[in-house]
């Protein structure tokens, strides 16, 4: 997977998934707030959700020649997270946001594509999420990867008072190449 990092500076920088560490924490609720506003998880909540059973957390980082261009030989900053829960039936998307300065370059999609993966490896039935009603962005992400909308849910996101589609993408048959969910990096 590609991403373009801060295209004003006219960088190309590959993005590498890994699992979530604790060190990640002040960056990803950092970004929490950014992209989430009042309705953030707080440190509390995201070890919490992190130590809870069935979870799966990656992170998305620049990798490569460019970014350490743009970042030097060191650690490269988290630009991109999201999380999965496999109950033993079926697995839940948690979460999944993308730095501002890096969407709408691929990452999201390759996020959302490796928490798919992650639920076939574990077999589970079917993917299911909640998002908002408003979520333009989000509901295109899950819609090209073949979620499909199945349900309402009245108030569900608070403190905001907003609705969420719930959706749902079915893991019975196989993955087609290419296609929806079928290219996780
Ligand atoms: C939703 C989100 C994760 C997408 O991340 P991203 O890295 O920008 O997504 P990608 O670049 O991989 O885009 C994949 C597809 O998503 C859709 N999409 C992404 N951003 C979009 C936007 N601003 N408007 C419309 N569609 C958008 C498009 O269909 C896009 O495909 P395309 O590039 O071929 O048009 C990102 O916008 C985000 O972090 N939003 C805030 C947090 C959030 O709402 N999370 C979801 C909670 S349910």
């Amino acid at each position: 997977m590609t991403a373009t990092a801060r295209p004003e500076e006219g960088y190309t920088p590959t993005c590498r998934l890994r699992p979530l560490r604790s060190v990640d924490f002040d960056r990803v609720l950092q970004l929490e707030r950014a992209l989430f506003g009042a309705g953030a998880w707080t440190y509390g909540m995201l070890a919490d959700e992190l130590g809870a059973l069935g979870r799966w957390y990656v992170v998305a980082e620049p990798a490569g020649p460019d970014a350490v261009a743009v970042y030097g030989p060191g650690p490269k900053p988290v630009v991109g997270y999201a999380g999965l829960w496999f109950d033993g039936d079926v697995a839940q998307v948690m979460t999944i946001g993308v730095d501002p300065a890096y969407q709408r370059h691929g990452v999201g999609r390759a996020l959302l594509d490796a928490l798919v993966e992650r639920a076939r490896q574990l077999k589970a039935g079917a993917v299911l999420l909640e998002v908002r009603v408003d979520n333009d962005a989000a509901l295109s992400l899950y819609a090209k990867a073949g979620f499909e909308r199945i349900g309402l849910r009245r108030r569900y996101y608070q403190p905001e008072d907003k609705d969420a589609f719930t959706m749902r993408l079915d893991l019975s048959s196989p993955a087609a190449p290419g296609g929806p969910a079928g290219g996780a990096s």
